[in-house]
């Protein structure tokens, strides 16, 4: 392993290059902004990735030599994640590209009313303009899918909704020439296979390594078992900002290339640890629709455009919200340990709350997920207080397979049921070798209730959970029926009859 980093953060900022060295590697990208910079447009509001008020633009060179633009939320992004980085804020949007974008948002934003005590407005300007840059604003119901990760508490959103609608209707003009130009001058910066930062932290010394390859990062991690390995920091981040830990040693996932492959093999898709949840959106929706309403209300915007797959799943959280679609469908998860790589099935990943089947030095590699066959069946339904951008109360998914009219198979799994993700053993027993009928479904509920005890915390009580986990069972034989679609979903198209996988 080569170890060719320099302990400076090089980057760019509007456009300006800047070297960085002496701050504390979790110093996170808004402090630096807004203390070292002075670039006072980007606010802090939450300080834990709800509200937006800190969104920037984050771009950098992909495996193609393309560029990979996102809008990201500076408040839980540490600044060594920037290293070979380009950050756009609010001051000098739209001036490396999308310039008329920028204004023509501006103007819109000014004639809607959009903005009253002006708090919030850069981090929904930013949002805004990224989302029509990367060509995701179409209609109202797109724009308010793109803003779901902004809070005002002024405006009413109304204005802020007509001022995207606006923008939408702007044409983008080709600026792949510049895309490519900012591509190369970033691809300079970069510090070879491994960068390594290291400066006083608030506790100590801090060590950050962000390897470029998977073999680098098992070396890095076996010579560092007690590490903390920080994918999107959409976790790692508040553990800072929220519960001031001291983090001695961290490794960055972000930039091994090998871990933000999707392939595809034989009806079986891989997805790498380190693939964001923006990245897997359009392959799970293909997967299953209800997998992309699912991804719709994860987060927002800029949590799904840092938050990844593996660290969903490695935070073995109760309440994570792919878990239990991803046990649904029988998934595998790789692990590796030095140059060891064993695969086991994601349930078994989980083995009580907070504890895992990963040992130190050990990271998830992949995730590996069965599209599926013909004769099966697919259900997910997030259940949560606020529509969008709200964590689980119930996250319910299940995949039945048919002999004909008979269940064959029963995988029923859910969230916030237990101190785990967790399968419903009894309540998929009592649908095997029947028709899934009322009576199935009303054997299932009584079943449910041996195989869950939930706790009563703040998202819901122990009854609602219950009750709610035997309702969704007979939602899914509802909308396999003929019936009218029984929820609201931008991806319901009309009645979900058996044929539709
Ligand atoms: C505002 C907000 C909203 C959220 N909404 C949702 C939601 O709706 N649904 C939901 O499920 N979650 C939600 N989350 C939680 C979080 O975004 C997800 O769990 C996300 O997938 C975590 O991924 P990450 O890459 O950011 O993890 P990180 O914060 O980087 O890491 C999380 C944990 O996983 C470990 N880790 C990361 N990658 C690996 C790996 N490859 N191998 C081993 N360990 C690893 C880290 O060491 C750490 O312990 C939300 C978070 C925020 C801040
Ligand atoms: S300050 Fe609220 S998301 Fe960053
Ligand atoms: S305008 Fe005041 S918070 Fe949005």
């Amino acid at each position: 392993m080569s170890d060719t980093g320099t302990g400076t953060i090089r980057f760019l900022l509007n456009g300006e290059p800047r070297a960085v060295s002496g701050v504390a590697a979790t110093t996170t990208l808004l402090q630096y902004l807004r203390e070292s910079e002075h670039l006072t447009g980007t606010k802090e509001g939450c300080a834990e990735g709800d509200c937006g008020a800190c969104t920037v633009l984050v771009s950098e060179a992909d495996a193609s030599g393309g560029l990979k633009r996102r809008a990201l939320n500076s408040c839980i992004q540490f600044l060594p994640a920037m290293n070979g980085r380009a950050v756009e804020t609010v001051e000098k949007l739209g001036a490396h590209r999308g310039a008329a974008g920028a204004a023509s948002l501006r103007d819109a934003m000014v004639d809607m009313h959009a903005s009253q005590c002006g708090f919030c407005t850069p981090g929904f300007v930013v949002q805004l303009f990224a989302a029509w840059d990367a060509g995701k604003l179409s209609d109202r119901q797109s724009v308010k899918d793109q803003i779901s990760g902004n809070l005002c508490r002024c405006t009413g959103y109304g204005p802020i909704v007509e001022a995207g609608e606006a923008l939408a209707q702007v044409p983008r003009a080709d600026v792949l020439g510049e895309d490519l130009a900012l591509a190369r001058q970033l691809s300079q910066i970069q510090n070879g296979a491994v960068f390594r930062y290291e400066a006083d932290g608030p506790a100590g010394r801090q060590l950050w390594f962000a390897p470029e390859n998977v073999d680098d990062l098992a070396d890095l991690y076996a010579a560092h078992p007690d590490a903390t390995l920080v994918a999107g920091a959409t976790d790692v981040g508040l553990w800072v900002t929220k519960q001031h830990r001291d983090l001695p040693i961290l490794i960055d996932l972000s930039k091994v290339q090998d871990l933000q492959m999707i392939e595809e093999r034989l009806n079986v898709v891989y997805f790498g640890a380190a693939v964001t949840h923006a990245e897997a959106f359009a392959t799970l929706a293909d997967i299953h629709r209800d997998l992309g309403e699912t991804m719709r209300r994860f987060a927002g915007a800029q949590t799904r455009n840092a938050g990844t797959m593996g660290g969903n799943i490695a935070n073995g959280s109760p309440i994570g919200d792919l878990p239990p679609c991803l046990i649904a469908l029988a998934s595998r998860v790789y692990l590796r340990k030095a140059d060891d790589i064993r695969a086991i099935d994601l349930e078994d990943f989980f083995l009580d709350y907070g504890r895992q089947d990963r040992a130190p030095g050990e990271f998830v590699v992949a995730i590996e997920t069965p599209r599926l066959d013909a004769n099966q069946r697919f259900f997910a339904h997030k259940i949560s207080k606020r529509f969008d951008s709200d964590i689980s109360a119930v996250m319910a998914a299940f995949r039945l397979t048919f002999d004909g009219d008979l269940v064959t198979e029963a995988r029923l799994a859910f969230g916030g049921m237990a101190g785990t993700p967790k399968r419903a053993e009894a309540a998929e027993a009592a649908l095997l070798g029947r028709p899934f009928d009322e009576g199935a479904v009303r054997a299932a509920q009584v079943a449910l209730a041996d195989d869950f005890q939930p706790l009563s915390d703040m998202r819901a009580s122990s009854a609602y959970r219950l009750k709610t986990a035997q309702n969704l069972v007979e939602r899914f034989r509802l909308e396999l029926g003929d019936g009218a679609p029984a929820r609201l979903s931008a991806f319901e198209t009309g009645p979900r009859t058996r044929g539709v996988a």
